[in-house]
Order: C-alpha cells, then sequence, then structure tokens
C-alpha cells in the first residue's frame, strides 16, 4: 500500500514493478489513483482490469470473467473495501470484460454500471438486471470528487457496435477496452519495443476490429486529448513516448472488413 505523500505518473509506467500479489499502482497522487489489478494468468489472451480511485468514488473498469473474480476481489481488497465499490465500467459485453458482473453487484450493490445501451441489453443475460445504469452515450462525463472527471468516448465497431473508451481527464490515461490489445505469451506491463508491439498488436485488430474507416473515426475523436498513456483490456500498457505511434497505427490500421472484402475497399 502506497503512503499518503507518494505520487506515480505517467513518466513511471516504465519502472513500475510488479508484485503479482498486490495491486499495481500506475497512478497516485492524494486525490486521485488508477490501479492495474491483473489478470495474473498466463495466455496470450491475457485480460487487463482497472481500478481508479477518486475520493469516495471507486470506478473498476472491465472487471473480467466469473474465474477472475476471486482475483480481482482479493486486488480491490487490498485497496478498499469492496463493498465500497461506486461503479462498474464495461466497454463492451464480452465475457471476458463483464461476466463477472453480479458477482461484482452481490458484493457491491450500489454500484452504477456505466455502459452504452448496446452493451447495457446484453449484460442482463449474465444473470442480473436490477441495477442503477449510467448510459454513458447521453452522460460522456462523470465528475469525480477531486473536481477532475472521466469522460466516455464513442468507439463504434471497435469492435463491438457499442464499445466506447474511458478517459480519465487527472491521469491523461485512456482505458481503452480491446482498441490497442495485444496477444502476447511474453507480457510485460509496459511495452518496451513498439516496433516489435505492432505485430502484436495485427494478430488481435486485423480479425476482432471492424474496419479502417472505425478506426480513423475513433482517433479522430481523441484529437484534442492529451493521452499519457493507453491502458488496454489485453496486452501491455502504451507510455507516453509511444503514445504518437499507437495513434498512428489505428489511424492507418487495415482490418475486418478492409481485408475480408478488399474489392469493395477504397
Ligand atoms: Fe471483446
Ligand atoms: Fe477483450
Amino acid at each position: 500500500m502506497h503512503t499518503s505523500d507518494s505520487t506515480i505518473g505517467s513518466h513511471d509506467l516504465k519502472n513500475i514493478e510488479i508484485d503479482i500479489n498486490r495491486p499495481t499502482p500506475l497512478f497516485l497522487d492524494k486525490n486521485h489513483e488508477v490501479y492495474w489489478l491483473g489478470i495474473t494468468q498466463e495466455t496470450a489472451f491475457r485480460c487487463n482490469s482497472y481500478l481508479i480511485r477518486d475520493g469516495d468514488q471507486a470506478l473498476i473498469v472491465d472487471a473480467g470473467n466469473r474465474s477472475f473474480f476471486p482475483q480481482v476481489h482479493e486486488r480491490v481488497a487490498q485497496i478498499l473495501e469492496p463493498q465500497a465499490i461506486t461503479g462498474l465500467i464495461f466497454c463492451h459485453q464480452d465475457p471476458d470484460v463483464a461476466a463477472s458482473i453480479c458477482e461484482w453487484l452481490e458484493q457491491a450493490p450500489d454500484a452504477r454500471v456505466y455502459t452504452t445501451p448496446r452493451t447495457q441489453v446484453l449484460l442482463p443475460h449474465y444473470g442480473c438486471s436490477d441495477y442503477p445504469y449510467v448510459d454513458v452515450t447521453t452522460t460522456s462525463r462523470l465528475t469525480l470528487p477531486s473536481g477532475s472527471a472521466l469522460r466516455f468516448i464513442d468507439a463504434p465497431y471497435l469492435h463491438s457496435p457499442g464499445a466506447f473508451a474511458t478517459y480519465d481527464e487527472h491521469a491523461r490515461y485512456l482505458l481503452s477496452g480491446d482498441i490497442w490489445a495485444a496477444l502476447d505469451t511474453d507480457w510485460t506491463l509496459v511495452v518496451r519495443d513498439f516496433e516489435q508491439h505492432r505485430n502484436l498488436l495485427d494478430l488481435f485488430h486485423l480479425d476482432y476490429m471492424a474496419s479502417n474507416v472505425a478506426a480513423r473515426g475513433f482517433v479522430n475523436q481523441l484529437d484534442k486529448l492529451d493521452i499519457e498513456a493507453i491502458l488496454p483490456q489485453h496486452g501491455s500498457i502504451i507510455s507516453p513516448p509511444d503514445v504518437p505511434a499507437a495513434l498512428d497505427y489505428l489511424r492507418n490500421l487495415r482490418c475486418g472488413t478492409d481485408i475480408a472484402y478488399p474489392d469493395l475497399t477504397p
């Protein structure tokens, strides 16, 4: 656990050491904290869950599947009482993102679910539906006790029609869900070499992401944001020096229907 006078910012990301038995702080200051919670499972498709704490607000981003729940719960409990969780952000409905929704709502019955309408219609299929839901397409900014905010950015067809990303205005981190996800058997918390990382991004994006139009449309929405780091749901975190190259990667991406129907693609 950190001491109250410690701070961690994006410039520290490449030096952060993981203790696999503890939550890993990615950003810490007096009023605002971001943690990587795991998952520690060693597969190419390993998942990242995150926690954002700001005053009395604590939101889990992409809590993960049911079998991850005990581990994510333990990591959260090392930071705060799990029943104090105030929000669950689900960037889309896939089981690797959201299947633990009912376990979390049992632990934190007052938690609100932050997601898009297209995701919200599917989440109850995990077995619970009686929860307060915030539509992030109409409430696109969530003000936090510190005075900062989370901003929700639509990412249609990346890969789900109702996908979105969450921008933390305080840390200036973009929690991007499946966007910038990478498949990697030699995983590190933070990307070491972005040129090599492109291949690992390709392994996910070429098949899962809809098209260059979808990718470029999303990047255009990010134009006015000052992004220090990108925190995806799979693969490694992209730290400040690599963010411009990561934006370019998405801007130039040929994927999905561009590849499936090349003769129809301009
Ligand atoms: Fe997904
Ligand atoms: Fe995913």
